[in-house]
């Protein structure tokens, strides 16, 4: 089992990584954290798949543990369900403290941090990922939120788990399409921070996508590990440092935008174009040779298979573009390699550059 330390003070964290890394959580819990009413967040098919492993190893830590459903997908994003989580809650745990335990993907994760985050002010939260995505990027660094009908995420909090549980056991259920969702983050680690990574990813994309142990745990650990080194540096978001996990989110988001999240074209498709979008503008402001580019462009290629952006989502897109707040007033913020294992955080691309790097296929 591998282990990265989130530091962040009084807030510091492990996140263990491993097939069955599970079956150790009743040394891996704070002795504070046990004996409480444990309430678990989860879905139908989730708990169906893994509900029976969870609750074996949960009893070693309390015997008073309660599965809780939610609806799948992000309708469990939002407010109706956050209110009648919280009422089951507050009917489970009458006047103790509870532990809760997010056991799902990234929309389970940021749910069950935002009740943790509100309930009595704050209660701890365990979080146990059980997707690609879920475990290497959103069950790390603390943000937790549910949505609006006008916006995704805004109604949140930055608030950290006590502990995150990455057991890749639970990725053995997951459609490809999921794990290629997640895979679209972890070559983004491979660009913005680590060349070595990055190569080692080259070398090693198809037993991932096969879930073999030894590729798969060494990508969610890297990945984790600069995860949790960029958070350190800027938990609440406010420096320069935390934008640099946006690359390929700018034009990405643009295009979730403006397919209104269609589940046809997943966030990870969305990003990896991005990404290639990104990569182009670098290319173009010489910012990076055409060697590099093409290696870039040619693994985020192998990583989501079958992204092109249909010609008349383009205008779409740009519209899309101009509503991020990130481009009001004229000014535009995008996160553009300088090499492979380097990003730079770039302000004013010229508007008729991106518009050609949105044309270009
Ligand atoms: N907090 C953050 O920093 C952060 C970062 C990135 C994304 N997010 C959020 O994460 C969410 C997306 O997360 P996601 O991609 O994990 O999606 P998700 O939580 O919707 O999970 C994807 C699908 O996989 C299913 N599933 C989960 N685990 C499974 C398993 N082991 N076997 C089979 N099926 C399984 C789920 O039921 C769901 O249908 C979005 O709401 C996004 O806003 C948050
Ligand atoms: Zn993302």
């Amino acid at each position: 089992m591998k282990n990265v330390r989130v530091n962040l003070g009084s807030r510091a964290y492990s996140v263990y990584i491993g097939n069955g890394a599970l079956s150790n959580i009743s040394s891996l819990v704070n002795v504070r954290q046990k004996n409480r009413p444990v309430f678990v967040v989860t879905n139908k098919k989730i708990k169906s798949l893994h509900g029976g492993l969870l609750k074996k190893h949960l009893k070693k830590i309390s015997s008073n543990i309660l599965f809780c459903e939610v609806p799948d997908s992000e309708k469990a994003k939002s407010f109706s369900v956050y209110l009648k989580t919280v009422s089951a809650l507050s009917h489970f745990a009458r006047k103790k403290t509870p532990l809760l335990v997010a056991f799902g993907g990234g929309v389970i994760g940021d749910l069950t941090g935002f009740v943790a985050s509100t309930y009595r002010r704050g209660v701890p939260y365990i979080n146990v990922p059980t997707t690609l995505l879920a475990q290497v990027d959103s069950a790390i660094g603390g943000k937790v939120a549910i949505d609006i009908e006008a916006a995704k995420n805004i109604v949140g909090n930055f608030y950290q788990p006590k502990m995150v549980v990455c057991d890749t056991h639970f990725l053995k259920t997951l459609p490809e399409k999921e794990v290629r969702n997640g895979l679209a983050e972890i070559v983004k680690y491979g660009i913005i921070k680590d060349k070595r990574f990055f190569s080692f990813l080259e070398r090693n994309l198809r037993n991932i996508i096969k879930l073999e142990d030894r590729p798969l745990e060494h990508a969610i650990f890297k990945s984790c590990y600069m995860k949790a080194r960029v958070v350190e540096k800027d938990e609440y978001d406010t420096k320069k440092m935390r934008a640099i996990l946006n690359f390929g989110h700018t034009i990405g988001h643009a295009i979730e935008a403006a397919s209104q999240y269609a589940k046809s074209t997943t966030h990870g498709q969305a990003v990896a174009i991005g990404m290639i979008k990104a990569c182009y503008i670098a290319l173009r402001l010489k910012m990076i040779k055409k060697s590099d580019y093409e290696r870039m462009v040619s693994l985020i290629r192998r990583a989501s298979p079958k992204i092109r952006l249909k010609y008349a989502r383009q205008g779409r897109i740009l519209n899309a573009l101009s509503y991020d707040k990130k481009f009001t007033a004229g000014v535009n913020r995008f996160i553009l390699p300088s090499g492979i294992g380097r990003v730079r955080v770039v302000d004013n691309i010229p508007q008729n550059l991106i518009k050609e790097a949105i044309q270009d296929s």
